[in-house]
């Protein structure tokens, strides 16, 4: 069955491979990102592959949070109805706390959370109105424990984009209709970390391999995922419980 999915930051990386992903399945696309030069262009290559589907692009900063609500109710208007949102769009930019670094920090958590909190505010009011709908948040393996240096900040945004969909889930509890997911990606190919070769760091996976393994876990609605499931599932694990002397050498 074709359902309209919303997809922000999907104008590289995770969100652009989603959204090629998602049309193979035969879903309708509502695309925003402030590249919109780039969603164009990706439209376009979804539609020579699948001319029957039907891409609506919007010029979306999640940091003017005004305009995630407008955009994301003009996109519910123009579907009818939003089945899917993807709360993807983010940055990895930060320093060690107490170094210089707050505009970092600062930049990292108002994109990554407060963005974060705004899109959901709009997601689940659309859902509210429409009695339903599947809120899908990326965060990161990152969330499973506070990490040190320049990733404490960027870390700390993804439990809570995290702990936002906990939250709902709680909530929602035993209401037919709606779903939430939450994605815990390990490394996977993006512009993100563009410059981490591959070979510098053995657990980087494809773009296209490491989002096949997010549509997957979303197609089945699974209330959470590490993604790829190998080797972060188990990893998760072990980021969790280890004692602290033995986590801070395998970072
Ligand atoms: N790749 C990984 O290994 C990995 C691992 C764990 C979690 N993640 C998460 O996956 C998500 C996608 O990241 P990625 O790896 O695909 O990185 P990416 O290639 O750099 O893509 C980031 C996307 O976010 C959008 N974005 C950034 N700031 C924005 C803003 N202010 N307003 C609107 N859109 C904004 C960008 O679009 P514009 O610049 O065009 O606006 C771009 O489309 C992020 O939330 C990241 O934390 C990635």
């Amino acid at each position: 069955m074709t359902t309209t999915i919303l997809i922000t930051g999907a104008s590289s990386g995770l969100g652009a491979e989603m959204a090629r992903q998602f049309a193979d399945l035969g879903h309708d696309l509502a695309l925003c990102a402030r590249r919109t030069e780039r969603l164009d262009e990706l439209t376009a290559e979804i539609l020579a592959v699948h001319p029957d589907r039907r891409i609506e692009v919007r010029a979306l900063d999640v940091n003017d949070h005004d305009a995630v609500f407008t955009v994301f109710r003009d996109f519910a208007a123009a579907f009818d109805r939003l089945d899917r949102v993807v709360i993807n769009a983010g940055l990895g930019k930060g320093a060690p706390l107490g170094t210089g670094g707050f505009e970092a920090n600062r930049e990292t958590s108002m994109t990554n959370f407060v963005g974060a909190l705004a899109q959901t505010e709009a997601a689940m009011e659309v859902f509210r109105a429409q009695q339903g709908g599947h809120l899908v948040m990326v965060s990161s393996m990152s969330a499973l424990r506070g990490l040190p240096k320049a990733v404490t900040t960027y870390a700390a945004t993804t439990a809570g984009v995290a702990h936002l969909v906990e939250g709902l889930r709680t909530e929602f509890y035993g209401k037919s209709g709606y779903g939430f997911t939450v994605l815990y990606p390990g490394y996977i190919a993006s512009e993100m970390n563009d410059g981490v070769e591959a070979a510098e760091n053995k657990m980087m996976v494809s773009t296209e391999k490491g989002v096949a393994a997010m549509v997957s876990a979303i197609e089945k609605k699974r209330g959470s995922a590490c993604v790829p499931p190998l080797p972060w599932a188990p990893l998760s694990v072990v980021m969790k419980h280890a004692p602290l002397p033995i986590f801070r050498r395998l970072i």
